[in-house]
């Protein structure tokens, strides 16, 4: 097969910059990079980088289009690179709930991608992780209820938040919820509760979320407290998470440990005795990674797989 054609658009963002890196690694080297005018010229990566604007998306001839702008240039751009001929996997939450587009982690829901009709959604990036994790607990014990608090870095805001942090005396660090605000909830919580539901396909889960950032750079991490519908022990939740996709054990997870890792860690799996088939765990993924970049690619990876790409 040839080499497919891929553009990246937000290519000198914080997720952009991950998402080369990776596909350098993964042997992907047929790859043009896009953002806005204010970086159109500049060399990234050994490429130059060129304007995303609707005529070069629709004249760029690519069979795939891996976007990380924002909402709102997403939902501009995205349509002119389908018209164009490309698949697009979107990173933001321009797309996400709409009915009819799948929103995807390939180790849960990997075949609803291949019903794609030009565009795949890519999750929030705590859904991704906590959704790696509850798969195999659900399929052997069913989910009856969902709470989580997250910690979340830094960097899910973007590279200016991280300059920002890089920039901040130690003294100022502080937590923070700099997300839009409903008069209930942030919409951070409200992604993760509906996100969550059209993934593991349960759209009646009851999720209970309070998002918080904490001045980390990289890795996001998530207390979770879930409740099955059938008894299933600490031993046999550990025993099931050791064995799942994209998971691994550590006795204490961290955003340090997860950093620059592709895998979701999980650990502190223990029995929640103020619920009934209660169980409490903790879990730190590198957003930029498994919950950005990488499972974007590993949905591009599963259409070419599957030759839902005309490369
Ligand atoms: N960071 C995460 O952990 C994470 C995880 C999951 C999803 N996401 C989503 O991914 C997207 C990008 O996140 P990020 O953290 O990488 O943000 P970022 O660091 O702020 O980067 C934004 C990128 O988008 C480009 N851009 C902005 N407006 C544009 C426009 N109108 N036309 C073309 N390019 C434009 C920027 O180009 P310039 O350099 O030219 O400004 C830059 O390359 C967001 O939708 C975010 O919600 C992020």
């Amino acid at each position: 097969m040839p080499s497919p054609r891929i553009g990246v658009i937000g290519a000198t963002g914080a997720v952009g910059a991950v998402t080369l890196e990776l596909l350098r690694a993964r042997g992907h080297d047929n790859v043009r990079v896009f953002a806005s005018s204010r970086s159109a010229g500049r060399e990234l990566d050994g490429r130059l980088v060129e304007e995303a604007t609707p005529e070069l998306l629709e004249a760029a001839e690519l069979d795939l289009a891996l976007f990380s702008v924002g909402t709102s240039a997403s939902r501009e751009l995205v349509p002119h690179a389908v018209r164009g001929g490309a698949v697009v996997v979107d990173k933001s939450a321009a797309y996400r709930l709409e009915p009819g587009i799948p929103l995807v982690v390939p180790e849960v829901n990997g075949e609803r991608a291949l019903e794609h009709t030009g565009i795949i959604a890519n999750p929030n990036c705590c859904t991704i992780p906590l959704t790696t994790v509850l798969k195999p607990l659900h399929e052997a014990a069913g989910l009856r209820r969902i709470r989580v608090a997250t910690y979340q870095s830094v960097s899910g805001a973007g590279a200016s938040a991280m300059e920002r942090l890089r920039a901040e005396a130690s003294g100022e660090h502080d937590l923070r919820m700099d997300w839009d605000f409903d008069g209930e909830e942030f919409d951070e919580e409200s992604k993760l509760r509906e996100e969550t539901r059209k993934i593991m396909e349960l759209p009646e889960l009851p999720v209970s979320a309070t998002c918080v950032r904490v001045p980390v750079l990289v890795g996001h991490s998530e207390a979770v407290w879930l409740e099955t519908e059938e008894p299933l022990t600490a031993e046999q939740a550990r025993a099931l998470l050791g064995a799942a996709p994209s998971v691994r054990l550590d006795d204490v997870p961290s955003p340090a440990k997860a950093a620059g890792l592709d895998e979701v860690l999980v650990g502190r799996i223990r029995p929640d005795r103020s619920a009934d088939n209660g169980l409490a765990l903790f879990l730190a993924c590198d957003n930029l990674r498994k919950g950005a970049a990488l499972n974007a690619i590993q949905i591009a990876e599963l259409l070419l797989r599957r030759e839902a790409v005309a490369a």
